[in-house]
């Protein structure tokens, strides 16, 4: 990377993740200044207005920039919702990606592509490495496994990182930490999942992992997630004792653990998802840190 300053298109910009990275921009990539163009559904606050379900204004975006790299980390995420949406979580998950690295290929940028757990079927209980067949359960992860294929069918691997990450959480936006404080607060007792297996994952962490994608160049198939493992019910458990450590939970509500068949949903889930970050997290020469360490951070954070 020998120019002066590196251009990065990150979508998604007021997700949890995108928020994270806009949080988080380095310095330098490379010994180069970086230059940041965040895209938003509606545009405003200094972003630019993009719908990914528009394929053709995702590739005019990355023709109008040029950008060095893309952060796809805009994301149809409504996995119950996505069963009866297919279209559109297609069309965001699948389609975009595919614009993104069609435009990428003539205009000589590269393309990390953010993806999930979910693209496994969770039957082999032990971490998946990233070079194993995905096999996904419903409509979301099916999304997201063709949104990788269609971007790997285009880009070299150097020009492509897929990124797949876990049960990302962190101190804005919709996920699990925020509705189980929000929970406990307002109730007694409540039941929690506990044979689904998987790892927690912050967003500073996982944006920082990002970054480090840029900073080493890294192409080809990756995990991230935070360290460890945990059933929902594990991590539900270390939120009410975490909160209630920091002030944040009174009393927090009893938790109890439940099954996935007490708790039905319209998309089936992997039961184990654990990701195998090993390689990755040598690549990017990045610690391991536990999930619950992760958690007290970020709860530290949360402003009650
Ligand atoms: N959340 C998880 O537990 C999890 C787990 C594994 C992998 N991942 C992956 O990690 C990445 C980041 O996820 P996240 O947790 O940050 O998701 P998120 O908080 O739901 O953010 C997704 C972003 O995509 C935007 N978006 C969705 N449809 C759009 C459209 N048609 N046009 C423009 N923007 C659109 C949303 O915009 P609005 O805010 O306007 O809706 C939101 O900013 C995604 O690739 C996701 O698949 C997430």
């Amino acid at each position: 990377m020998g120019a002066a300053t590196v251009k990065v298109i990150v979508t998604g910009g007021s997700g949890q993740l995108g928020q994270a990275l806009r949080r988080s921009v380095p310095a330098l990539i490379d010994g180069s200044t970086v230059q940041l163009i965040s895209a938003t559904r509606t545009g405003g606050d200094g972003t630019i207005a993009l719908d990914l379900a528009d394929a053709a204004a995702c590739r005019a975006l990355v023709e109008q920039h040029q950008p060095d790299w893309l952060i796809n980390a805009g994301a149809y995420t409504a996995v119950d919702k996505a069963e009866s949406e297919p279209e559109l979580a297609y069309a965001v998950n699948a389609v975009a990606p595919a614009a993104f690295a069609a435009a990428l290929a003539n205009t000589g940028g590269r393309l990390l592509q953010v993806s999930t757990d979910f693209v496994f079927n969770g039957a082999q209980g032990s971490p998946y490495r990233p070079d194993q067949p995905v096999d996904p359960l419903g409509v979301y992860g099916a999304s997201k496994a063709e949104g990788e294929a269609a971007a790997a069918a285009v880009l070299t691997a150097e020009r492509l990182c897929i990124l797949r990450t876990s049960w990302v959480y962190g101190p804005v936006g919709n996920n699990f930490l925020l509705t189980m404080l929000r929970l406990m607060a307002e109730r007694e007792q409540l039941g929690v999942v506990a044979d689904q297996v998987g790892c927690p994952t912050a967003t500073a962490g996982l944006a920082h992992a990002c970054w480090a994608v840029l900073e080493h160049g890294v192409g080809g198939r990756h995990h991230w997630s935070d360290a460890g493992a945990a059933s929902w019910y594990d991590f539900a458990v270390a939120i009410a004792q975490l909160g209630e450590e920091v002030g944040l939970l009174r009393h927090p509500a009893k938790i109890n653990p439940i099954t996935t068949a007490n708790y039905p949903t319209a998309a089936q889930r992997p039961s184990y998802s654990l990701l195998d970050v090993t390689a990755t997290r040598e690549q990017l020469q990045l610690p391991a840190v536990h999930w619950r360490a992760a958690l007290l951070e970020v709860i530290s954070h949360v402003v009650a």
